[in-house]
This record gives C-alpha cells, structure tokens and sequence, in this order.
C-alpha cells in the first residue's frame, strides 16, 4: 500500500515572517495525520524551512532546479545546493516553468535526474492544456511528458520519482477535474510506469484547484496517492484539512 502525500507547492509567495506563521501553523495541526507531508518553497526560504522544519514530521522541497551540475549558470540552483539544505523533494516540470521558461520534456526529464543523482525525489509534474483536452489528446500528451523521464531512468530509479497530474486548465482557476476524469489519467499514468515496474512504488498526486472541500473525493480515487497543493497551501487550516483528509 502507498502511502498517501501531501505536498504545497507555495510558488512565488511568502516572506520570512508570513512563511514562520505559517510553518508553525502546519506543524501544530499535524497530530493524527495520517499522510507523509512537504512544502515546496521558493529557494531563499530553504534555510528557513530546514531551521523550521528538522525533526518534524513536515519534509520540505524546491520548486525546480538546474539540470546543470554546477559552474557557469548564472541565476541558477543546483540538485546539490537543495540537498545541502536538507531538501527531500524538488518539483520538475510544473506547468508554469514549461510555459514561461519554455521547459521541454527533455529539459524536464534531465532536471529530474540530476534531482535522483544527488538523493533527491524530483515531483515530475504532466498535464494538458484545455486546448490539448478539448482536442482529446490528454492521454498522449501526458505519456509524452512522462515517457521523455523514463527514457533517462533505469527501473530502480524510475521507483524513487513522485508524479504529479495538474491538468493545467485546473491550476489556480478553482474548476477541478471531477475525481472520475482525474482517476482515468492517473490509471493511464500508473499502467504507463509498468514499463519500469515501477507502477505500484510511484506516488501519483492530483493538483489543480485541490481544496478542503474537494480533497477527500480526489484521493479516494485508488490511482490518487496525494496532492499537490497551490493556493490552499498558503493557509495552514486549508494545508491541514488536505492532510487530514487522507484519513
Ligand atoms: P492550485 O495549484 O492548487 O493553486 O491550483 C496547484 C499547482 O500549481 O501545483
């Protein structure tokens, strides 16, 4: 059996002083959870998370990272920079960085490497424009997205990633995708990863528009191990109530 997860995906939100509010807002509602749990803050927040977060039961992550080992990458971050500051998951592939820093699924799948080389479990995120569903292409341009990570990774590897479905017409617009249309991509996603027998390791969120009142219908789903949380992440009580719905 999966463990269920639960991860916030804070994007380019906080401060020192609001992140600390909420930090302590999400490791006081945490008893009884039954759900592993993350946030994925913006980089300069790292340490804060760390000095926060270590020994709690709250893990924390990176919003994207370089492919890049090291050097000459002005701006950029590298796998090994995040695991100095005792980061567990970095996200990949998210829609935002495809669409406005035009990420390919090669780039993608390189990025997510460089997270698995340095211990790190990249939360490689697939999903279709609106125009891409009303075309009916969801299914083929989500295993496009995961295949070009596949192809990079060995099966053992392959079982140490995180997938995400945020279909992107459902990010930050509250419309969801009804627990029956999410369901039918996660199975599609999890017969796809067989190929590395790595279908039954995987965990496969839902993200887009997941709130307290949708979240307990979504991750019953038997293909829905988690979210990935925007929006209702930035408030504890909302953070809680999804964590608390695995239950
Ligand atoms: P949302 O964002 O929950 O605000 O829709 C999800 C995401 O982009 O990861």
């Amino acid at each position: 059996m999966r463990r269920k997860l639960v991860v916030g995906n804070w994007k380019m939100n906080g401060s020192r002083a609001v992140n600390a509010a909420l930090l302590s807002g999400i490791t006081a509602g945490l008893d009884g959870a039954a759900a592993d749990c993350a946030v994925c803050a913006p980089a300069p927040y790292l340490a804060q998370c760390e000095s926060a977060l270590a020994g709690t039961p709250v893990a924390w992550g990176a919003q994207d990272l370089s492919a890049h080992a090291g050097g000459a990458f002005t701006g950029e971050v590298s796998a090994a920079m995040l695991a100095d500051f005792a980061c567990k998951y970095v996200i990949v592939g998210h829609s935002e960085r495809r669409a406005y820093h035009a990420e390919s699924n090669e780039l993608v799948a390189k990025k997510a490497v460089a997270a698995l080389e340095a211990g790190l479990t990249p939360i490689v995120c697939v999903g279709e424009t609106l125009a891409e569903r009303e075309a009916g292409r969801t299914g083929a341009v989500v295993s496009a997205q995961l295949d070009a990570v596949l192809a990079l990774l060995d099966d053992a590897a392959a079982a140490r990633i995180v997938l995400a479905y945020e279909p992107v017409w459902a990010i930050g617009t509250g419309k969801t995708a009804t627990p029956e249309m999410a369901q039918e991509v996660h199975a599609q996603l999890r017969a796809q990863l067989k190929q590395k027998n790595a279908a039954d390791a995987v965990q496969i969120l839902y993200g887009g528009s997941m709130k307290p009142d949708n979240a307990k219908e979504l991750m019953a789903q038997p293909d829905i191990d988690g979210g990935l949380i925007g929006g209702a992440a930035l408030k504890a009580a909302d953070f809680l109530a999804i964590i608390h719905a695995t239950r």
